[in-house]
């Protein structure tokens, strides 16, 4: 497989929901100097959608992953300058809207995980399925790779992560065996771990769980990337950010980042008055607007198009008035 180019950004990833997005983003998105932000720009399916529907707006495209800026940078470089790629991760929001000059926007998007293209491109090591170094990072430039994880962390802290990230019924045993095995030498490639697991899981459970590394890979990427840190802190930020009449739309692939997603939602979709008031005082009321029921998940024709929206769940909110003043303080003192 070749380098990869802006050609392959279109064909590789096909965007989750994409005509759902465009539908729940469009009421905020036509205000006239309407912007948006797409906080995992991966290859650009969703911004370019957005670009092509919204004449006006413009879009402020995140990503911690250089190789995904700079080809969706190569696919929206006919829109100009309505489209602005940034390198940071997605809770830096603020500060990336600061130095924009951007006091508010009308539009997040948040679509969650790894795109095509990072799984695709075998030597990253985000795959199970291929052999390649234990890297995992989805900026290659800075962190802890998924081997310094797993030679470093002692078998507690592992197992845990395995645990709770991968939701691993056998996190203790793999922990156990990782930890001998790198007594003997430390662990380098992909396939040194997924024979590990392979080992730590029964028989009869290897037969019906799908791959049997699948929970542990997707354990060690979260590590790695920080992943549920970063989105507890965005998602408030993200919220923040929206103007009164802005949407936020977030697409989660498992269930420990929808929830933070839910959570984070019902915070100002809820009012924040104590129960036992009799009247809810109007600094109380709510400030978010649930545009979802619960979490949508993908259609069977939207199944059929594109394998990747399988897990999604799929939320949304609008904003309805400012935050109260009472909520921001008692953010900024968390
Ligand atoms: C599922 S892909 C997005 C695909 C995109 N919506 C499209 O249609 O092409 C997720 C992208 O978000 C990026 N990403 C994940 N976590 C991030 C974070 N904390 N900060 C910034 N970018 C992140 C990944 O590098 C990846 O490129």
């Amino acid at each position: 497989m070749g380098e990869p180019t802006a050609a392959d950004a279109s064909s590789r990833h096909t965007p989750v929901l994409l005509q759902r997005c465009l539908d729940l983003l469009g009421p905020a998105l036509t205000a006239p100097g309407a912007v948006m932000v797409d906080a995992t720009l991966g290859m650009g399916g969703h911004t370019e959608g957005v670009l092509r529907a919204f004449d006006e707006v413009r879009v402020v495209g995140i990503d911690r992953d250089p190789q995904a800026l700079a080809l969706a940078g190569e696919r929206l470089a006919p829109f100009g300058d309505r489209f602005t790629p940034v390198h940071a991760v997605y809770d830096e929001i603020p500060d990336v809207l600061d130095r924009l000059g951007l006091p508010s926007v009308q539009g997040v998007l948040m679509d969650l995980g790894v795109s095509s293209l990072q799984l695709d491109e075998t030597e990253r090591g985000f795959a199970y399925a291929h052999d390649a170094p234990l890297d995992m990072r989805m900026d290659p430039t800075r962190g802890l790779t998924a081997a310094d994880v797993l030679n470093t962390y002692d078998e507690r802290a592992l197992a845990r992560v395995l645990h709770v990230y991968g939701e691993e019924r056998f996190a203790g045993r793999i922990a156990e065996a990782v930890v001998r095995r790198r007594a003997q030498a430390p662990l380098t490639r992909t396939a040194e771990l997924v024979d590990i697991v392979r080992a730590c899981i029964p028989a009869a459970t290897r037969k019906t769980g799908g791959h049997p590394a699948k929970r542990t890979f997707q354990a060690l990427r979260i590590e790695v990337n920080g992943e549920l840190a970063a989105l507890e802190r965005a998602l408030p930020a993200a919220i923040e950010s929206l103007a009164v009449g802005g949407r936020i739309v977030v697409e989660s692939y498992q269930s420990l980042e929808d929830r933070l997603v839910k959570r984070a939602l019902a915070v100002g979709a809820t009012s924040s008055a104590p129960p036992d008031l009799p009247v809810e005082p109007a600094t109380h009321a709510p400030y978010l607007r649930l545009l979802t029921r619960g979490a949508e998940e993908a259609d069977a024709e939207e199944l059929a198009r594109n394998p990747r929206s399988q897990s999604v769940r799929l939320r949304a909110a609008e904003r309805t008035r400012p935050t109260p003043d009472h909520l921001r303080t008692a953010r900024r003192a968390a």
